[in-house]
């Protein structure tokens, strides 16, 4: 029963075991309170046992399950013994004690993830064990774009319990793009009545002729949000949210087109004179023009996105602005020269620079992608390094910290295997083995700018995700592997054993049935799975590393 996912740092197995029953009791002690509740619900719709409230951690005759913080314990650290004294869960905080309550769940069995009892006369039991654990990283992120498809809350919702079932805490919400925008913000209700819909999409990659000839939209109410923070927050998961600028901006500017370089947008692609959100994919020539309105504009929106996340760090894209837009718009060159900067990526740089005061004297932190790095970065901004390492490893050795998401390695949208039968397939091939085997922290980094390794994120581009059931098939199982990555200090990426891995998947997959998550077999995709005849766009040989 112990075929955990992620791998515990140790596991000290014993004979016996602690039953569930009627009987049984949860205590839930001081400041684990929410712990508590939540896994009093999960486990009563799942074995329809009351678990009603303990007094004492010990009050439970044997077959109860206490949640108290412990002395000594690291932050996200726990420890979790099932003796004859029944199961204890202590932690150096709630959400310890939260990581320790997602172990059990696993030690149940793969029906302890369904809604209701699938056979009410059943045992639940939990094997007599130890186990001690903590994370090698802080940051173990799930990156979901929303904006090229839109997962409606309820999608969200079930993501942010899926993280938490694979000990994820950082989940990077990205809700703006050139298809899409995806938050409502008061001040500019067009951004989502204009800009979060589009009247048709590109099927499969953007050199597909093929289109899905219906309007595509949707968007997130703030209270939408608040809900989706406050699930986020009871699941010890932290929600980033992402509004990209300067580029990745072309439904901004399709709902206040001011926000543009208006003066050269009709000579760009556009082949009109007003933009729409975009309907394919790829970098869009429009950018936001560097004016004072912009920045005034965006304040604006980032104003609202401060009142409902209360993240530390707030990411601002900044990746893949195209500077053409820039280069011929005469309003941009006279920006340029009335900023005394030398070129247009001193002009990016310096509107990213502008947030990241703007954040810091918010009391925030500004985290982008690592193009945020050309032309200077802000003193204290943290980088997404997604072109490979390379970007967080100069940003990690200037003394900025780093999320390593390289592309190479950890972009879900990337092919999972090298058949013909892949749905719509994008890129490299990346396997399971592939990613179980990805090391966020580069080999040679010395010691201080491998402390600024926050951690590692999975990044999912839903451009070739029509729907949920795509989103599942090209996360996981890879989301397991990499949970595992981001949880377990794991040796280096050529000793560690992926026979191991994969025989606790074979659990792991009953665990994945049991919560409905639609994944790609072993044996490959399901007949309904596939999209004969969607063009992708698969590359061959190795990804290259930059
Ligand atoms: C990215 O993939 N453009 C961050």
């Amino acid at each position: 029963m112990t075929e955990l996912i992620p791998r515990p740092r140790d596991v000290v197995a014993d004979s016996g075991e602690v039953r569930l029953t009627a009987h049984s009791r949860l205590y839930a002690g001081s400041a684990t309170e929410g712990v508590g509740h939540w896994l009093r619900t999960v486990l009563r719709e799942a074995t329809g046992l009351p678990l009603r409230e303990g007094r004492e951690p010990d009050d439970t005759d044997g077959d109860g399950i206490g949640l108290r913080l412990g002395p000594g314990l690291g932050p996200e650290e726990y420890r979790l013994v099932s003796d004859r004294s029944g199961v204890l869960i202590e932690g150096g905080s709630a959400a310890g004690v939260f990581w320790g309550a997602q172990t059990l769940r696993q030690l149940l069995g793969p029906d302890a993830y369904r809604r209701a009892p699938v056979n009410r006369g059943r045992t639940w039991a939990v094997p007599h064990v130890t186990i001690e654990d903590s994370p090698r990283f802080p940051w173990r992120g799930l990156m979901l774009d929303v904006a090229r498809h839109f997962m409606p809350k309820e999608g969200v919702l079930r993501y942010l319990d899926l993280m938490a079932a694979h000990k994820l805490n950082v989940f990077h919400f990205h809700l703006t793009d050139d298809q899409g925008w995806r938050v409502r913000i008061e001040r500019y209700p067009r951004l989502t009545e204009v800009g979060s819909w589009r009247t048709r999409t590109k099927f499969g990659h953007r050199a597909s002729p093929l289109w899905e000839e219906k309007p595509h939209g949707g968007f997130y109410t703030q209270d939408d949000i608040r809900e989706i923070v406050a699930y986020a927050a009871e699941r010890h998961i932290t929600v980033v949210p992402e509004i990209d600028v300067p580029g990745h901006s072309q439904a901004a500017i399709a709902a206040y087109p001011e926000l543009g370089n208006t003066d050269v947008i009709t000579a760009s692609v556009t082949g009109g004179t007003a933009l729409s959100v975009w309907d394919s994919w790829g970098i869009s020539p429009n950018v936001l023009a560097p004016t004072d309105n912009t920045l005034r504009f965006y304040e604006g929106v980032f104003e609202e996105v401060l009142g409902l996340f209360p993240s530390e760090f707030i990411h601002v894209g900044g990746d893949e602005c195209l500077k053409d837009q820039w280069r011929v718009s005469p309003a941009a060159q006279a920006r340029i020269k009335e900023l005394g900067l030398a070129d247009e990526d001193a002009l990016q740089s310096w509107f990213i620079g502008h947030f990241a005061k703007w954040l810091s004297a918010r009391g925030r932190r500004l985290i982008g992608w690592d193009e945020i790095l050309e032309g200077g970065i802000a003193e204290g901004a943290a980088v997404s390094s997604w072109r490979g390492y390379g970007g967080g490893i100069a940003a990690a050795r200037a003394g900025h910290d780093v999320v390593m998401c390289p592309e190479q390695h950890v972009y879900l949208d990337h092919r999972q295997a090298d058949g013909a039968d892949e749905p719509v397939p994008i890129g490299y091939v990346r396997t399971l083995e592939d990613v179980y085997r990805f090391e966020p922290v580069p080999p040679g980094l010395d010691v201080s700018a491998a402390r600024r390794i926050l951690g590692t994120q999975a990044n999912i581009w839903t451009e070739v995700m029509e729907d949920q059931a795509r989103v599942d098939y090209q996360a996981f199982p890879r989301l397991a592997a990499f949970a595992e990555v981001a949880w377990s200090a794991l040796p280096a990426p050529a000793d560690r054993d992926f026979a191991d891995f994969g025989r606790r998947m074979s659990a792991h997959y009953r665990r994945l049935d049991a919560l409905g998550v639609a994944y790609r077999p072993p044996s490959g995709p399901l007949p309904w799975q596939r999209r004969p005849g969607v063009p992708g766009r698969p590359l061959d040989g190795p990804p290259p590393n930059r």
